[in-house]
Parts: structure tokens; sequence; C-alpha cells
């Protein structure tokens, strides 16, 4: 016998014994983790519904953060042994999420609710459960983490609240909330309350589909602000590009470009709820991607009014949800970052210099983030595009795929393009002529 043999009576215990205490520690982070970027994939659905661009602006950034505390949950998961190496939703949390997210009939306000007064506060216990049974010193790596990300959850109840003061969502979230006590909380960690019998799963008799068109709001909409005649729209093209144009004009019109990025959070929202089977690092990045445009569309949001723009004035452009919610996910992706994004590097670059001829410290660096983010997000296209036409079953080569999809863009203009009236009235709105005067042309 051996000196280097173990003791006989510890290698008859199984190593999951041996390992419990990781053990339990690891389900309860694998199951936050689940949680976090279920809420990511289901939550961006209310985006394109609710109005309120400030609202919109919020989910973006509650996004963007849920898939922060994802990827530091599974980073902290991996060094633990027992938390698993993929990255799938069981069925349970998928189900409950899946009903959050109701039908396209339902209020959206109201179901914003049923996550933010059910499934948040549900996560916030899950994590201080958490907090309550690790050792504070063997494992404070996940809990140095954990506190932060209950600081973070306290935070997003303080910042949603103003937006569902006025309204009633106690039927819903009653019926929210009985599928979550049907799990006895996120972790189990409760006492189970099992379903009634007459329990009815909306989202299995009437699934989600995504609206045929997004949500503005108290806004006044039109189908596109870039045109060639400044009479009608705020935005003329040769003007952003003309030498001679005054660069106060182009800042203005730069500005109402930007705040229409709106409509990139609105499309881009879509993509996560159609691709529950992507990796992770898929929606981790298109959730950074919808937190950037939101950004940008907030720099044309805040800084208008500093210019004597009355928002009110100012049409929100819906022509490319419209166009393109019609074409499957990997098409809206493709035309995203392939087309638009990498499109617009050569006129922003003009505008960039334009603008600088005006000192204005502010919008130059505005438009540097903006351009350094707009970068990146052709880089995720790059990187992501590729696997998610493979989770659609495109077999093409990525560039053949490009060039089909728009051209097939083009037909889908012509179909659902150009169907959003001007609510305004030449004399209402902002328009090209409008800059010039507001520019002091
Ligand atoms: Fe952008
Ligand atoms: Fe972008």
């Amino acid at each position: 016998m051996s000196a280097t043999v173990s003791n006989p009576a510890s290698s008859t215990r199984p190593a999951s014994g041996r390992m419990a205490a990781v053990n339990d520690m690891a389900r309860l982070l694998r199951g936050l983790f689940e949680v976090e970027r279920e809420f990511l994939r289901t939550v961006t659905t209310l985006i394109y519904r609710v109005g309120e661009p400030e609202l919109k602006y919020l989910l973006c950034q509650h996004a963007w953060e849920s898939a922060g505390h994802a990827r530091f949950l599974r980073e902290r998961g991996r060094e633990l042994s027992s938390f698993g190496s993929s990255e799938n939703v069981r069925d349970s949390i998928r189900k409950l999420f899946t009903e959050a997210v109701g039908t396209t009939t339902q209020d959206p306000l109201v179901l914003t609710a049923g996550f933010y007064n059910v499934l948040k506060p549900a996560l916030l216990s899950a994590y201080r459960h958490y907090l309550k049974v690790t050792d504070p010193l063997a494992d404070w790596p996940s809990k140095k983490l954990v506190e932060e990300f209950i600081a973070d959850e306290e935070r997003h109840a303080r910042e949603i609240a103003p937006y569902l003061a006025a309204t009633d969502a106690r039927e819903w979230s009653l019926h929210l909330t009985q599928a979550l006590d049907d799990l006895g909380g996120w972790l189990a960690q409760e006492t189970r309350l099992p379903l009634a019998a007459s329990y009815v799963w909306q989202h299995t008799q009437t699934p989600f589909t995504h609206p045929a068109t997004c949500n503005r709001g108290k806004y006044p909409t039109c189908s596109s602000v870039f045109s060639q005649n400044p009479a009608e729209t705020p935005i003329v093209r040769s003007w952003l590009v003309d030498p001679q144009t005054d660069a106060r004009v182009i800042r203005l019109m730069v500005y109402v470009w930007l705040m229409m990025e709106l409509d990139a959070v609105d499309y881009l929202s879509t993509i996560f709820f159609d691709t529950p089977h992507a990796p992770f690092d898929l929606h981790h990045d298109m959730a950074r991607h919808l937190w950037d445009e939101s950004r940008h569309s907030q720099f044309g949001y805040r800084q208008l009014p500093k210019l004597g723009v009355d928002l009110m004035t100012v049409e929100h452009s819906l022509d490319l949800y419209n166009i393109l919610v019609q074409m499957p996910p990997h098409e809206r992706y493709a035309m995203m970052t392939m087309e638009f994004e990498a499109g617009s590097f050569p006129t922003k670059a003009l505008v960039m210099d334009r603008i600088r001829e005006l000192n204005d410290f502010e919008a130059d660096t505005l438009l540097a983030f903006d351009r350094n983010d707009e970068q990146n997000h052709v880089r995720y296209g790059h990187r992501w595009l590729p696997e998610m036409m493979a989770l659609f079953g495109e077999t093409r080569p990525t560039d053949e795929f490009v060039k089909a999809t728009q051209e097939k863009f083009k037909a889908f203009a012509a179909i659902y393009g150009n169907q959003t009236p001007h609510a305004l009235t030449p004399a209402q709105r902002l328009t090209g002529e409008k800059i010039l005067k507001l520019a002091g042309v």
C-alpha cells in the first residue's frame, strides 16, 4: 500500500457530497444567470410597445445592466465546477418570462408593471436569499457581485416607479404572481403554492407577435425625416454634404438624425425574443448595441430643445421599423449592421468636420462617441451575423445573403414603407426651411 493513497474513509464519499457547499451555491448562481438572461430576452419586447421615449431609454439601460449581471454571474459560475457549460434556460423559467411578454393587444404599461412589480422584485428576493445563505468569506467573489446587483435592482425599481404610478396592473400582477408562487420563487427558495387546475397560460393560447408598427406615444409620426425637399422634412440629404450649408444648420440636422436612431432602438429590440437559442454573448453584445442606440437617440432628444426646437414639432420616422418587422430577425440584423451602419460613415465624417467649425465641444464629443460606438456595431455585425444566419438555417455565404437581403428590403420598402402620413401640416412640423430660421441663417 502506497503512502499516497488517500484515506479510505473519505474516498468512499461521493465527490458531490464533498463539494456540496460549492455545488449548492453554483446551482443558485445558475438560476440567477438564467433569470437575468431570460429577462433580457423578454423585457426588450416592451421597448417598441411603450410610447414614451424616456421610458424606452430606461428599459434599454436596464436591459444592458441585466446583460452585465448575467455575464458576471456566468463568469463567476464557471469558476465553480458544477455550474455547467451550457447557457440554456430551463423551461420553467422561460415559460414564465414568455407569459410576461403578454399579447399585442395588452396595455404595454400593465405588462411593464408585470415585469417590474412581480418578476424583478422576485429577482431581488432571490439575490437577497443568495447573500443570506452563502458564506461571506468562502464565497467572497460571488458575495461582492450579488451586493452590487442588489443595489442595481433597488435602483431599477426607483427609476421605473414614476412611469407606472398611474397604471392599475393588479389583475395581471396576480396572474404572474400565481405562476411564480408555483415555482416557489426564482430559486425555489420559498414554499411552493401549486397552480390551480383552472390556470390558463395565455401565451399558449395567443403566442406573441411583434406589432406591425412601433409606439411613439404623444409624438407626431411620419414615414421618413430624410428627403431632398426642405419644405417637407427636417433633413435635406444634399444639404448635409453641401460645403455651402451653414454648419449650424448641419448641427440641427444631425441632431434630428441622431434622435431618429430611436427607430434602431425599436427594431433591434425585436430580435432578442426571436432568438431564444442564441449564445448568451450574442444577446450581451446586442444589449450593448441597443443601449448605445438609445444614448445616440438621447443625444438628439436632449440637445434639440437647447437649440430652440419644440420636440412636439419633430415627427418620428417609422418606416424602418415598419419594413424590417416584416422580415425575419437575421435579415433585420443584416440590414442594420451591414447596410445602415456600415454605410453611414462617409456622410457622418463630413458632418463631423463641418461641426468642428462651430467650436461646440459638446457636439464634437457626442459625434466622436457616436462614431466610435458605430464602429463597434459593425464589428458586432461581422461577429454575429453568421451565427444568427445559422440559427435560421441560412446557408448561403454571408456576402450573398446580405446582397439578397438588400434587394428584398427594397421590395419590402415598396410594400410596407411610406405608409405613415405626416401627422403635422408643413406649417406645424420641423422642416429644413424651419431649421434655416432656427439656425439664424
Ligand atoms: Fe447609432
Ligand atoms: Fe449603431
